[in-house]
């Protein structure tokens, strides 16, 4: 395996990655143990768990998490798990507890993981069971602007040192206004026969397929682009980290089009200079922060040929099993914004990339067939080619960090995100 790692690893940076690893239990196996046991994974927004007693329940890998917000409002994250004899103690996937009971043999926990209740503790136990010493299976966890993320790693370096930059491009989503971002109401979730891979490329910046597999909203004119103009914009990656972003252009565009005009003013006032210049140029901006969280934000209408409604989705790939994984779909809404313009965000999400939207549609139609072809015999020895952009230089003039290449439409992205992938796997990240 060692030697077909390193295989991979070098056709990565001459512009080929194979085909199989989208549909391969070993690989699976792999990426469990080296990817999604040492990086950081996305657990929650704050804004699911306002409260203290709100939970979630979310995974590191296929570890089951209780994410939860304590009494003094810390946010916890802890295995999902009895440490008496491993039942599953929380079976809902959201709710608002102090404690949590084991239907087993009745431990009780508190929702920052201590155990406090153990029955028949004296006469039992003899004294021999310290409560202390029981408690819930802590991940470590980290915030950046809202997104918690968490690791079982301790000797993971820190979520900025993990971020590495991207931040710059992640505000955008997050920073839109002085108090944020917010998630607008569950997420949607779905299984899909799909690799989480997939999909985490597609969102790390593939402008490619828009016109092609998305052409309905060419046609409609529900895009303000056009097939013509769809591969200007920018390519921006931060090398090594493997996080990338497409940042799609449409020549003479509004800037932040779409937005309220008085959101758009304190969106500005949110951001650095350098970043209202980079977004001003944005129409789409299509990211993935590796390895499997992605954003998405732009402008939507139900009238052809109008700007309609900005909107944000935030989507999380949990992988289930090679070539199944479940999606994880939430709308991210301005804070401040008025409840009408939350609404009309949110009703641009649900018909675009909410489980039934049509760009999603057009996307899962896709990727599950490419699925499928990945697990056949032949698709063994098949390598695709990611020659796009192998000698372009970086855009000097752009004002954003990373390694930002023009046009939008690119495979630069996807090396550094492959690159980052198999490091991981190697063990060398
Ligand atoms: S398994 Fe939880 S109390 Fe026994
Ligand atoms: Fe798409």
């Amino acid at each position: 395996m060692e030697a077909r790692l390193r295989d991979i690893r070098e056709g990565i940076d001459h512009g080929r990655f194979p085909a199989y690893v989208f549909n391969d239990q070993e690989i699976f196996d792999l990426e469990q143990e080296k990817l999604f046991g040492q990086a950081w994974t996305f657990l929650a927004h704050e804004s699911e768990i306002p409260k203290p007693g709100d939970y979630v329940t979310r995974y590191i890998g296929n570890n089951n998490l209780i994410v939860a917000r304590d009494e003094h409002g810390e946010i916890h994250a802890n295995l999902n798990m009895c440490r008496h004899r491993g039942n599953m103690m929380c079976k809902s996937e959201m709710g608002n507890a102090s404690h949590f009971r084991c239907s087993y043999h009745g431990w009780v926990y508190k929702n920052s993981g201590e155990l406090i209740g153990v029955p028949y503790l004296a006469e039992g136990y003899e004294g021999k069971l310290k409560r202390k010493d029981w408690g819930l299976v802590k991940a470590r966890i980290d915030t950046y602007e809202g997104l918690v993320f968490g690791t079982f790693n301790e000797d993971a370096s820190s979520l900025e040192d993990y971020l590495g930059g991207f931040q710059f491009y992640l505000d955008l989503y997050l920073k839109q206004g002085p108090n944020g971002s917010e998630v607008h109401g569950p997420p949607d979730h779905w299984i899909t026969e799909t690799d989480w891979k997939i999909a985490a490329e597609n969102f790390a910046g593939d402008g490619y397929h828009t016109p092609v597999a998305h052409q309905f909203g060419f046609n409609l004119g529900y895009f303000p682009s056009s097939g013509a103009t769809h591969s200007q914009g920018w390519a921006a990656s931060i090398p090594g980290k493997g996080h990338g972003i497409g940042l799609g252009h449409t020549p003479g565009f509004t800037p932040f089009a779409g937005f309220p005009d008085a959101l758009t003013a304190e969106i500005k006032k949110s951001l650095t200079p350098d970043q209202v210049e980079v977004f001003s140029n944005t129409r789409t901006a299509v990211g993935t922060v590796f390895p499997n969280l992605s954003f998405l934000m732009q402008p939507f209408s139900l009238i052809p040929g109008e700007t309609g409604v900005r909107f944000v989705t935030m989507r999380l790939y949990h992988p289930i099993g090679p070539g199944k994984c479940e999606m994880y779909s939430w709308c991210l809404v301005p804070k401040d914004a008025s409840d009408e313009y939350k609404e009309a965000a949110y009703q641009a999400y649900t018909l675009t990339f909410a489980q039934a939207g049509t760009f999603e549609q057009d996307d899962l139609e896709n990727w599950a067939r490419l699925t499928r072809m990945a697990k056949s015999s032949a698709a063994k020895g098949i390598e695709f080619p990611y020659l796009m952009g192998m000698e372009t230089e970086r855009d000097e003039d752009f004002r954003g960090p990373g390694h930002v290449v023009k046009p939008y439409v690119n495979d630069s992205n996807f090396r550094n995100l492959w690159g980052r992938w198999a490091d991981y796997l190697l063990g060398e990240a």
